[in-house]
């Protein structure tokens, strides 16, 4: 068998990497507490578990779905968007359900990306984003986020050429990894930039719901004139705890979302109906979950971020996100910090750098761990400082 270029080219993705790291101490018979993953912890609230029931009861959502998903899916997700934004979006021709934002953030490239076209990328970013223009055949210019910087891109330090030779532009506010927020000043500054060199703008935004402190996160499509020239990728993942689920959507530059259809329609039929009809559910029902998880969320930051303050590492108190961005200390790199603590202390982050090399010199450790868990992960770190 030979494997395509393009496979043997690929890091192993960085979650299968530490599965494997936490599966050899199970194995071992060590107890394991994993700070790695930002995965909600809290089940999704009943009343969308019934709705799924429901619905999965019903032989009309036994046959395959349609790529462009339900009308009233794409109705529910527009009128989301008014209330929560005051953004207002056609459903028919702005508004693309998602089988989880994942998916169409990795084949949004296939859009716009031919071989030898850049997608412009944060450094630290999620790494779909970079791999996803391997895969079309361009390549990744990245943008460094740093904390001198606010952990935005400095569009100023992009060489005029490398903009002129790329097609894509990645932001994503609540940020993962740096938790770093953006305001619509920002996303305005983006706008103008996308629009001068005729870039897509692609904000992925799973984390707006997900904030403390009375924060509200923005979205790109506040910016007058976003539409023109961008998209904005969503999850029902973290804002309704549906990350086993499987449902996002796309709302945006018509053209683009078009594209996008496109190419899924040839590659996937869409989301199982049951699971849209529960989308439905989640974005117009109650939405009083989004801020009793907040409230969960905020108490265990704070509760991390005192720890890992008193064991004498550099943390930003984050507004947003799932996330904490730890500076570590003198003497290590990102990885070698990540092995020592979980050989000594059994407890897994995640290296900076896993996420680009302007991670180096942080960790990141999420939130989405059950109470108790964190209480004794956090009592290990500090007892392995003491020590
Ligand atoms: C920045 C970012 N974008 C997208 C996703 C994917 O979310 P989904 O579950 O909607 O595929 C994640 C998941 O962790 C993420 O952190």
């Amino acid at each position: 068998m030979r494997l395509s270029k393009r496979i043997d080219g690929l890091p192993p993705y960085l979650f299968v990497r530490i599965s494997e790291k936490i599966a050899e101490k199970k194995a071992r018979g060590e107890k394991v507490i994993s700070f790695a993953i930002g995965d909600p912890d809290i089940p999704t609230p009943q009343r969308i578990v019934q709705r799924l029931c429901q619905a999965a009861m019903d032989p009309a959502n036994h046959r395959y779905p349609e790529t462009y998903g339900l009308p009233e899916l794409r109705q529910a997700i527009a009128a989301w968007y008014k209330r929560r934004f005051q953004v207002t979006l056609d459903p028919d021709t702005e508004v693309l359900p998602l089988i989880g934002s994942k998916e169409g953030i990795g084949h949004v490239a296939l859009c716009f990306i031919d071989p030898g076209d850049i997608a412009l990328v944060p450094d630290p970013a999620y790494p779909v984003y970079s791999v996803s223009a391997m895969f079309a055949g361009g390549e990744p210019y990245f943008m460094p986020l740093t904390r001198d910087n606010g952990f935005l891109p400095d569009l100023g330090q992009i060489p005029a050429e490398v903009a002129c030779r790329a097609k894509l532009l990645w932001l994503n506010y609540p940020n993962n990894p740096t938790a770093a927020t953006a305001d619509v000043d920002f996303f305005r500054q983006v706008v103008e930039f996308a629009r001068k060199y005729d870039l897509v703008l692609c904000h992925d935004a799973p984390y707006t719901e997900v904030a403390f402190d009375g924060y509200r996160p923005v979205s790109l499509m506040q910016v007058p004139g976003a539409k023109e020239v961008g998209l904005e990728f969503h999850s029902l993942s973290k804002s309704f705890n549906m990350s086993g689920w499987r449902v996002g959507m796309v709302v945006g530059n018509a053209p683009a979302r078009n594209a996008l259809m496109r190419i899924k329609s040839n590659l996937d039929s869409g989301i199982p109906q049951a699971i849209q009809y529960a989308a439905i559910e989640a974005l117009q029902g109650d939405q009083g979950c989004i801020e009793e998880h907040n409230r969960t969320y905020q108490r265990r930051r704070d509760q991390m971020v005192k720890a890992l303050r008193e064991i004498g590492l550099e943390v930003n108190l984050p507004k947003a996100s799932l996330y904490v961005w730890a500076g570590i200390p003198e003497g290590y790199t990102s990885e070698s910090f990540a092995a020592r603590l979980l050989e000594e202390t059994g407890v897994v982050v995640t290296p900076g750098t896993g996420y680009g090399k302007h991670g180096e010199g942080y960790i990141r450790l999420s939130l989405t761990v059950p109470d108790d868990e964190m209480a004794e992960g956090l009592e290990r770190l500090a007892s392995w400082s003491r020590s």
